[in-house]
């Protein structure tokens, strides 16, 4: 089935709520007979894209009545939504998959579905029918909010249901999401992406870049406001290129000043900001906004010139530094964190000299560190210079030696001195102690009662463990 939908966004809404009100009444039958309520588990691979999809799924799922499972030997329905953009995010789901065909074979009610990313590639669907017959519906990423219709689909015809579209069709606005902490979340601004860098397989797997209108994001983040939402995070795979193509152009600065605005709201994210999209207007912008944190996602991927340019990034070693120059300039406080690939075709240790020599001068204060892997489809994949393993883990280990010593320096300047913190969460190694956020990101862990957890707090530093501070309240 290739169908894109042809309906207007709130009829399209209408029609898949008419199928949640159907399998909610098949749920509520079975709650009747087995005096239990049916359990879903939804597993997230990949970015926080994907995190933000399974939150629409939780939305629509609850709506249909069902409750959350621990695991997956006591769910009644799994949902896979899943990640292509190396090749172990797609090895975990078949892995999980085999598994997974133990728990039928023992209850053959149980429900699979897949989603997400790796479904948008048709190898992957052929190997899904060919190998794995106990999957019974499986969608993409350009009709998540159908979940409910194909549900009800499988039920009736008893028989997988497969459900892939080539390309995007209408955004399909206002469905319901459940968010995993009630005083943040995340917001689409765009969809998509047009940069193609060669090696990557998100472009092919997510379609065109498409951007919501500033109407329906600000009408989102306002009613997150009104529902308790302090810190609001906006997604795009390229924030700096948001706006592109809508009937009424506006800049991402020109949205980010709007949702400044929005009373209530306290703090502001965005991820990712492509590096050659970084304008001068979006860094006035970012310092000028109160509620702007003073942190930018930067990825650099690689410091070598013919690297970069093999990659398609469109920007050198020099106007990347430039860039960050210009953000220490206006914003001396804001923490720069990165991307970094290693292991690019035709990238040695002279390579990797560059990409140590950017980390040593853009001083990031976090990395992601990637060993390239080969994508099918992307460029890249069919280069002739492929690294070998051995080269890989060599840059590697280069990258985190140069990385992990300014992560440390750049917290220590920290220790001593009080900030404002977002408590986000219960410690997971210490139950008296909580989590949160520095404006600029950086993670601190302090004394407290949980129910500090959704408010503003001063922590003062008291020590700095690399990759994470310890504070204490005042
Ligand atoms: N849109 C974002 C990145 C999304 S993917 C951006 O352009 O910054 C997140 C990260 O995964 C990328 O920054 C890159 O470092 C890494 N990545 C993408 N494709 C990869 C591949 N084929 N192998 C290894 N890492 C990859
Ligand atoms: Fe992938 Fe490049 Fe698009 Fe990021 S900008 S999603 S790395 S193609
Ligand atoms: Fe994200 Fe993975 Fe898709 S990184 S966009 S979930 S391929």
């Amino acid at each position: 089935m290739e169908r894109k939908n042809i309906l207007p966004s709130a009829e399209e809404l209408k029609r898949q709520q008419g199928f949640i009100d159907l399998m909610r009444a098949e749920n509520e039958r079975f709650e009747a007979e087995q005096g239990r309520k049916k359990k879903m588990l939804i597993v997230t691979f990949g970015c926080q894209m994907n995190a933000h999809d399974s939150e629409k799924l939780l939305g629509m799922l609850t709506e249909m009545g069902y409750t959350k499972a621990d695991n997956e030997e006591d769910a009644d329905f799994i949902i896979y939504n899943t990640c292509c953009v190396r090749e172990n995010a797609e090895n975990k789901v078949y892995g999980n998959l085999g598994y997974l065909k133990h728990i039928k074979a023992e209850k053959p009610d149980l429900k699979i579905a897949l989603c997400g990313c790796m479904m948008q590639q048709p190898t992957v669907l052929e190997t899904i029918r060919k190998k794995y017959k106990h999957v019974d519906i499986v969608f993409g990423t350009f009709n998540l909010y159908k979940l409910p219709e194909l549900m009800y689909m499988n039920i009736e015809s008893g028989s997988p249901v497969f459900d892939i579209w080539k390309e995007h069709g209408e955004i399909v606005e206002d469905l319901p999401a459940i968010r995993k902490y009630k005083f943040k979340a995340s917001v689409n601004i765009m969809f998509g992406c047009n940069n193609f860098c060669s090696y990557c397989i998100v472009p092919y797997v997510r379609g065109r870049e498409r951007s919501r209108t500033p109407e329906d994001i600000l009408k989102e983040v306002k009613a997150l406001a009104a529902d308790g939402v302090k810190e609001v995070t906006l997604l795009g795979q390229n924030v700096n290129s948001y706006g592109r193509g809508l009937e009424k152009e506006v800049t991402f600065a020109q949205l980010l000043r709007m949702v400044n605005e929005v009373e209530g709201i306290e703090r502001i994210r965005f991820m990712t900001s492509h590096p050659k999209d970084l304008s001068d207007e979006l860094i006035k912008a970012m310092a000028e906004c109160d509620k702007v944190c003073k942190h930018i996602h930067l990825p650099v991927q690689a410091g070598n010139n013919e690297i970069l340019r093999q990659m398609n990034r469109h920007y050198t070693k020099e106007s990347y530094l430039e860039t960050v120059a210009k953000i220490r300039q206006a914003m001396p406080e804001c923490a720069i964190t990165t991307d970094i690939m290693v292991g690019f075709p035709g990238e040695g240790d002279a390579e990797v000299a560059d990409t140590v020599d950017v980390i040593k001068k853009a001083r990031y204060s976090g990395a992601f560190t990637f060993i390239y892997s080969k994508r099918t489809g992307t460029p890249a994949a069919v280069m002739e210079n492929q690294v070998s393993e051995e080269q890989a883990k060599r840059s590697f280990n280069a990258v985190l030696e140069a990385v992990n010593p300014i992560i440390y320096e750049l917290n220590h300047e920290k220790v001593g001195k009080t900030y404002n913190v977002l408590a986000e969460d219960v410690s997971s190694s210490d139950p008296e102690f909580v989590t949160g956020r520095l404006d600029d990101n950086t993670l601190v862990h302090f004394k407290s009662d949980r129910d500090v957890i959704g408010t503003m707090v001063q922590v003062k530093i008291t020590d700095n463990k690399t990759f994470y501070l310890i504070g204490e309240r005042i």
